[in-house]
């Protein structure tokens, strides 16, 4: 798809820059079975978004409660085939609230490995190719967890393993015990949720205390070859038509100069939100879940854009809607 060269192509040299998310599977997120229709869209979300080079497939276990996957486990039972052109990756460590407990993030053993054993069957997989852990938990510890994942990725199982929404220190904490390098951080990154650059430009500057993203985490993770993904990396769709009728000054106004990128690029609205995040150093990967084909395909065509410095500079700037300090 593309000739980038990304930090995850020393373990994937097939991955693709765009992976797509299969949050939006599988149909509800209550108890309702699955119907033939959900594996349906699933079989062609897949080949629509394999035909457009994209051969990374994120999920976690408790996408549509488990029916996102296994409605993609449906679709590879039916085609094994598929199985050899993916990159599979999923996420654990989350738990839903039930009669006596509240939703709560787990790392002990006895969870992590009941995930795991839970995501292979869904997905009709004997190897996962990554396990990313969906969000930090308090409670880690750190030995039990990292000889969890160093037995899961002994035993086959699991070929490698990557973190989401943690910061730099989270991860050097988790390193120390793995057999192996994290590969990847998942975080919501895009040219609606800025926090990603605006924690790095606003260094001795007084800033927005709303900001989220910890300082150093981009850097850490360019210095230890961590593949970083953006999750939200559509925003929504706030930049695309609905957005030229905003009545938010900066979104307006970004989706404006985002309509004429995607005019004079000859690409979709999509493939320019998707550009911003390509032409970071980092080379970040854009985990985008719609399941509208056509989208699909139109986010497909990031690969043609390069943005210029200054036209990325002109959609962070009027996306803040603040000028830089
Ligand atoms: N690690 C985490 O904590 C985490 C959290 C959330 C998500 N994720 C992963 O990231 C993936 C993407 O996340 P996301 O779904 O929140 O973000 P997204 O890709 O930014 O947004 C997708 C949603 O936006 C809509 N959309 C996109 N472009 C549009 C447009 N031009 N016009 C109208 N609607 C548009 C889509 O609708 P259509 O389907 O109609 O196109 C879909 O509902 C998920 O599938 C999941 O794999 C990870």
């Amino acid at each position: 798809m593309s000739s980038t060269k990304l930090p995850i192509h020393a373990q994937f040299p097939t991955a693709s820059q765009i992976v797509y998310g299969c949050m939006g599977l599988g149909g509800s997120w209550d108890d309702q079975p699955y119907q033939a229709n959900h594996v349906a869209q699933a079989q062609q979300v897949i080949e629509t978004a394999l035909e457009s080079g994209i051969t990374i497939f994120d999920h976690a276990d408790i996408y549509t409660r488990g029916k996102a996957e296994k409605v993609f486990g449906e679709v590879l039972k039916q085609q094994p085939s598929l199985r050899d052109g993916m990159i599979i990756q999923s996420k654990c460590g989350i738990r839903f609230m039930d009669e006596t407990n509240p939703g709560r993030y787990d790392f002990s053993k006895e969870w992590v490995t009941h995930s795991v054993e839970g995501i292979l069957q869904r997905l009709n997989i004997e190897h996962l190719d990554m396990l990313l852990l969906h969000r930090p938990d308090p409670l880690i510890d750190l030995e039990e967890l990292t000889q969890t994942l160093n037995q899961l990725q002994a035993s086959g199982k699991v070929g490698h393993f990557g973190v989401s929404n943690m910061n730099l220190h989270q991860m050097a904490y988790l390193q120390q015990g793995l057999n192996s390098p994290i590969l990847v951080n998942q975080l919501e990154m895009s040219l609606g949720k800025l926090d990603f650059l605006n924690s790095g430009v606003m260094v001795g500057t007084q800033g927005d205390e709303r900001n989220d993203f910890t300082s150093g985490t981009l850097e850490y993770c360019q210095t230890n070859k961590v593949q970083l993904q953006a999750w939200g990396c559509l925003a929504q769709g706030r930049f695309a038509e609905q957005g030229l009728q905003s009545s938010d000054d900066a979104v307006r106004a970004t989706s404006e100069y985002v309509a004429q990128l995607a005019a004079d690029y000859g690409v979709s609205s999509e493939a320019i939100v998707l550009g911003f995040l390509k032409r970071h150093p980092a080379n970040i990967q854009p985990v985008i879940g719609t399941t509208n084909l056509d989208r699909i395909r139109a986010c497909a065509q990031m690969n043609h854009v390069d943005l210029t410095r200054e036209q990325w500079y002109k959609l962070f700037v009027l996306s803040r809607g603040v000028a830089l300090p």
